[in-house]
């Protein structure tokens, strides 16, 4: 296998990008958070597939953190990370450290706007500022042709594609597939918070999940109804506490009251299972 080249500095990675880009090459860049899994690695191997030159980043991003949040016990470990990035076909690592990302006096955000209120920007106010500021300054240091992201995290991917449109960032958004765990777990760096017991009852989102999208097919429209029936399965098969079930409009994230009413339709929920918060979603169009 061959090691991808890892950069730490950020003027390095910059003259990189250059230099690649001056070579005619096609830049593919993966943004993560490391611990990477399964599901960072099917997004390194659409990359590879893309272009010729791929970019995986980890950083651990403080800012898309609020101050309750995990952010200093998120789960770190470079030199696997390094290892895996590199075999799913990564070239560079680049893993900036956090006060050359935000140096002394740092001050620019980037405020998508509505967006970022609805589901987790409810729960979790100022993280779409955090993801859309980093994202945007990745963006600018990697001068990607083409960025990889995953459905695991819906929001954030029509997050990333306002902003993408708005600030006339020349790049070609693609978005993987959740890969899952066997038993139906969408596969997450927080998972391994999750005790015996709990990893147990987790797959309970995926199910309630499946279970929402079949009692639509049947014909179910009220998505007060398959709300009700979420989290009454949620509820009885799990100590998992509710953050929020939603089923919104996969384009504006606008609530709906009908299903399926021909629009593709997100159909996301939270779930706390002690301290650990879960996510996961499905989109259907009927
Ligand atoms: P992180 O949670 O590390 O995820 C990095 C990328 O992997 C995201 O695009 C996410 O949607 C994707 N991903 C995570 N789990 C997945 C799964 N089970 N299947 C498919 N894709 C999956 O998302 C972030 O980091 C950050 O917000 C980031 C974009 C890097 C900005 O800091």
């Amino acid at each position: 296998m061959c090691m991808a080249v890892i950069i730490h500095d950020v003027a390095e990675m910059q003259t990189t990008a250059s230099r690649l880009r001056s070579a005619g090459k096609k830049i593919g860049v993966v943004p993560t958070m490391g611990f990477l899994h399964e599901g960072h690695l099917s997004l390194i191997r659409i990359a590879r597939q893309r272009a010729d030159a791929v970019i995986t980043t980890i950083f651990v991003n403080p800012t898309q953190f609020g101050p309750a949040e995990d952010f200093s016990r998120y789960p770190r470990d470079f030199e696997r990370d390094s290892a895996l990035a590199s075999g799913a076909g990564s070239d560079y690592i680049f893993a900036p450290e956090t006060h050359a990302m935000y140096p002394e006096g740092f001050a620019t955000f980037i405020d998508v706007g509505r967006l970022t209120t609805a589901l987790e920007g409810k729960s979790r106010p100022g993280h779409f500022r955090g993801v859309a500021t980093i994202v945007a300054k990745l963006f600018h240091l990697t001068i990607p042709h083409v960025a990889v992201f995953g459905q695991k995290d819906a929001q954030q991917v029509v997050v990333v594609r306002q902003m993408v449109r708005d600030l006339h960032f020349d790049v070609d958004l693609i978005v993987g597939p959740i890969v899952r765990e066997p038993d139906g777990l969408a596969m997450s760096s927080r998972n391994t918070y999750l005790t015996k017991d709990q990893r147990k009852e987790a797959p309970v989102l995926h199910r309630s999940l499946t279970m929402a999208a079949e009692l639509i097919r049947k014909g179910e429209r009220s998505c007060e109804k398959v709300i009700r029936s979420m989290s009454h399965l949620i509820s009885s098969a799990s100590s998992g506490v509710i953050d929020y079930i939603s089923i919104a409009d996969g384009a504006t994230l606008e609530e709906m009251e009908f299903c399926a009413d021909g629009r593709p339709t997100l159909i996301s929920l939270a779930v706390r299972f002690g301290s650990t918060r879960l996510i996961d979603n499905t989109t259907i169009t009927i």
